[in-house]
């Protein structure tokens, strides 16, 4: 397939790239390369085998240039991260909502029917969790007055009983709790709008704590494995918030990108999610450590501090990727140690 990967020059985009080339697809990146990425003078080029057009995604005439001949759509370009403070949430829907609006007004114009779109695990925000009196329960967003007095878990909605978490599947509804995160439901239901109409494919990877080599360092978006290994590689100690037992699924990149590839291959019709995380949860704190040790760096500083944004515990069940005939290929500690030999 002739392949367009918007985002292509980003973290995840770089792999994907790498992959689709290995499969021997065409290749073409559209990417901005916007300053807050690549900073003031980007000097990203790509290798000889793949088409590169710098553009943005919310211009049409890009869009139009970049689908020409194209049979699939990867859709990565995005504004990334949980959001530092309010004001970001016009650049976030801008850069997310409108320009998956806009990809997908071009997709129609230029009759390209397959989408894949890289979708978050934040869409769940506090996902679900066991109460032991009500059952499934939805944890409703943590008040700040609990979390600055040390009390992280969210409790039970109903009764305030503490409460036990749970894998969650794509079927849960969606909650999100940032500006990233609803622009990240929005981008799906926009693509659900657009196969309605047009008889489009989608598939929506919702992706979990995605960590390896290239990831963004040194911005405010940055996650949280990027900015330990920064810590440490200064030889400073990894500053772990809460109390360090908040949940994530650790994913690597590569093989974020191999199941990207292959929903964008076999995807045919209608739209279809996919969690995309490695199926055993980790604490931060457990990241913070094994990240330390992979460094021989100093031991990690549980701080207490919080961001209000942040969800307490967020693992998804990924179980239905293998559908795909994916499953994870690269372990955490495997991951960790790669990290640690990264300059
Ligand atoms: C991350 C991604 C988000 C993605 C989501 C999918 C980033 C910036 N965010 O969100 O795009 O949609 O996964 O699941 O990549 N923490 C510390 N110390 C720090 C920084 C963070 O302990 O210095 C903690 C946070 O409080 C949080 C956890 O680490 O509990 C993860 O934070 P972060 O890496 O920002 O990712 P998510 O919010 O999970």
């Amino acid at each position: 397939m002739r392949v367009l990967v918007t985002g292509g020059a980003g973290f995840i985009g770089q792999h994907v790239v790498r992959g689709l080339l290995a499969r021997n697809h065409e290749v073409r990146v559209l990417d901005s390369l916007r300053s807050d990425v690549h900073g003031e003078d980007p000097h990203w080029r790509p290798s000889n085998e793949v088409e590169f057009q710098r553009g943005d995604v919310r211009s049409a005439d890009s869009i139009d240039e970049a689908l020409n001949g194209v049979d699939a759509v990867i859709h990565l370009a995005a504004k990334v991260g949980l959001g530092v403070a309010v004001s970001d949430m016009p650049d976030y829907a801008s850069s997310n909502d409108v320009g998956a609006a806009e990809l997908l007004a071009g997709m129609a114009r230029n009759n390209v029917l397959r989408l894949t779109l890289a979708s978050s695990m934040v869409v769940y925000g506090e996902g679900e969790a066991i109460c032991s009196e009500h059952g499934s329960v939805r944890p409703a967003p943590r008040l700040e007055a609990a979390l600055a007095e040390g009390d992280f878990e969210p409790p039970c909605p109903h009764c305030g009983k503490p409460l036990t978490n749970q894998l969650v599947g794509e079927d849960t509804p969606f909650d999100p709790r940032n500006a990233y995160a609803t622009s990240k439901v929005a981008q799906e239901f926009y693509a659900s709008n657009w196969a309605r109409v047009t008889g489009g494919s989608v598939a929506a990877m919702r992706y979990h704590n995605v960590y390896g080599p290239g990831m963004p360092k040194d911005t405010p978006y940055a996650g949280v494995a990027a900015i330990f290994l920064s810590a440490l590689r200064r030889g400073q100690a990894p500053t772990v918030f809460e109390d360090g037992g908040q949940r994530r699924d650790f994913i690597h990149v590569r093989d974020v990108a191999q199941a990207t590839i292959l929903a964008c291959e076999q995807h045919q019709s209608g739209v279809r999610a996919w969690n995309v995380g490695s199926g055993t949860p980790r604490t931060v704190g457990q990241m913070a450590e094994a990240l330390a040790r992979a460094l021989n760096g100093p031991k990690p500083v549980v701080t207490g501090r919080y961001r209000l944004g942040d969800v307490r515990h967020i693992t998804a069940d990924s179980s239905r990727l293998s559908e795909l005939g994916w499953k994870p290929s690269i372990s955490f500690e495997d991951g960790m140690a790669e990290l640690s030999g990264m300059s």
